[in-house]
């Protein structure tokens, strides 16, 4: 077997369009998948693949007696559409080295972050075959669709993960220096509204003034969902969030970011940020209401006098720790009922929904009593790993956005996750020229390997037990 190289194979896995939300990439899915089954097998790892209605699950696992510890490394190996091609310097699917970086799709979002973990696992055993250390890789297919398959796959497998703590990368850090220890996630709730008036699109003149106007009731529906400050307008909608704690405060204000260098980036004069909340604490505290898309009636050129039959808004809620997903789509749905205006009728369908994730490590005032101890051992040494590879301490921020099957692996299984923030600002995730900080990766794995050969020593050392 070659030597395991970390980027000769990123460049490989980066190679495989593995785009889950579209039917013409089903071979990407199948050759990626396929790479990362031989992957795991070079590494001696008893590799299953788990069928779904849609993506297979893999789960890769290096066995052992059941008294060595066990850690669960989770990845996702489907990437986001490429599209808009025309915009990528080099080809979405050629993974293409300028200044420091790896450019394709996937590089950063997830296929880099896991490579980490997947190099540090291959050279630990590669230096000690007798590492009493049970790893699963969970790594599935679905993840950039809302991981439809992950909750019915957890009730079937859910005697495979029966581990300490799961370590992922699949949140940010603000610079190449200074890594972030993630310590919530979003939950998330979508909903698609439909509004339809007359039987079909009405001259404007001949019937305006007639009828109530779709778009019309749309947008004062819409309008009715935050108050004057953008705080979220519907009944009890923040009863249930918990409060955020002053280290949490604390870690923010060291982000050392300007609210104005903070503006420039996004192209804004002025914040929308509710009253009591910086914008940096608000995208990580507070939950929202957005408006993912909206429309109804002509979008062509020039004018149409036409009173459509339809109107359509799509609405996404970002959640915090608290929050009940069902809950906060039931409370949705019945405000949208209450207050759609009469003369139109409203039909509602749901998406994905997320639980919300937060988890408290170990030294802080509200650190739960019963946090796995190998969890424990695990947040120290990734923070002393972090400081001498990276050069800085690591802050531990909760993150905007969201991996749904964290709070499911908590709910479900009982598995807190320590996540290690891996991409940056720069990395273009989701967008066109993604690109992975090759530096990043390279002490990434030195930092996944300390922690992994920690749990390894304290499991030998069997002073947990
Ligand atoms: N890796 C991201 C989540 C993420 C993005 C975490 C930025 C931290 C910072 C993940 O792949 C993702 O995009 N998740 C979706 C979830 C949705 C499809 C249910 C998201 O957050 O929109
Ligand atoms: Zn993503």
């Amino acid at each position: 077997m070659d030597a395991f190289d970390p980027l000769r194979k990123l460049k490989e896995f980066i190679s495989y369009p593995s785009v889950s939300a579209d039917s013409a990439f089903a071979a990407g899915m199948k050759d990626a998948r396929e790479f990362l089954e031989k992957t795991f097998a070079e590494l001696g790892l008893v590799v299953e693949t788990v069928p779904t209605p849609l993506h297979p699950i893999l789960l890769a696992r290096r066995e052992g007696p059941a008294e060595w510890p066990h850690v669960v490394i989770y990845g996702h190996y489907d990437v986001q559409p490429p599209d808009p091609l025309n915009l990528w310097e080099s080809p979405a699917f050629e993974p293409t080295e300028r200044d420091g970086r790896l450019y394709g799709r996937g590089a950063a979002d997830n296929k880099g972050p896991l490579m980490v973990h997947l190099s540090a696992v291959a050279q630990l055993l590669r230096d000690n075959p007798d590492l009493p250390l049970r790893i699963t890789f969970l790594v599935e297919g679905e993840e950039e669709i809302g991981s439809p398959s992950f909750v019915p796959f957890l009730e079937t497998h859910k005697d495979k993960l029966d581990a300490e703590f799961v370590l992922l990368s699949d949140t940010g850090s603000p610079r190449p220096d200074q890594i972030v220890i993630t310590t919530g996630l979003r939950g998330i709730v979508c909903v698609e509204a439909e509004l339809t008036g007359p039987r079909t699109d009405l001259h404007s003149g001949v019937h305006g003034g007639a009828v109530e106007n779709p778009l019309r009731a749309l947008v004062r529906l819409c309008a009715s969902l935050h108050d004057a400050d953008g705080r979220v307008n519907i009944p009890g909608f923040y009863d249930a969030v918990t409060e955020v704690q002053p280290w949490e405060r604390e870690q923010v204000s060291r982000l050392g970011q300007r609210e104005e260098e903070y503006a420039e980036f996004l192209g804004v004069d002025t914040f929308g940020t509710t009253p009591g909340f910086t914008p940096f604490e608000a995208v990580r505290f507070q939950p929202t209401l957005e408006f993912n898309g909206l429309g109804g009636g002509y979008q062509g050129e020039g004018s149409k006098t036409v009173i459509p039959s339809k109107a359509m808004v799509k609405i996404s809620c970002r959640l915090v720790a608290g929050q009940d997903p069902q809950d906060i789509q039931e409370k949705l749905l019945q405000t949208l009922r209450e207050r759609c205006p009469a003369g139109v009728k409203l039909e509602c369908r749901t998406a994905h929904c997320g639980a919300p994730y937060r988890v408290v490590p170990p030294h802080r005032p509200d650190t739960p009593a019963n946090l796995n101890p190998y969890l424990a051992k695990a947040y120290d040494e990734a923070d002393r790993a972090i400081t001498e590879a990276f050069g800085n301490a690591p802050l531990y921020l909760r993150e905007g956005g969201s991996v749904p099957i964290i709070a499911d692996l908590k709910t479900l299984v009982g598995l807190d996750s320590l996540m290690i923030g891996l991409f940056l600002p720069e990395d273009n995730l989701h967008a066109p020229n993604e690109s992975f900080h090759l530096g990043v990766m390279e002490k990434g794995i030195t930092v996944s390997r300390r922690i992994l050969q920690h749990i390894a020593e304290q499991g030998a050392k069997e002073s947990m037990k």
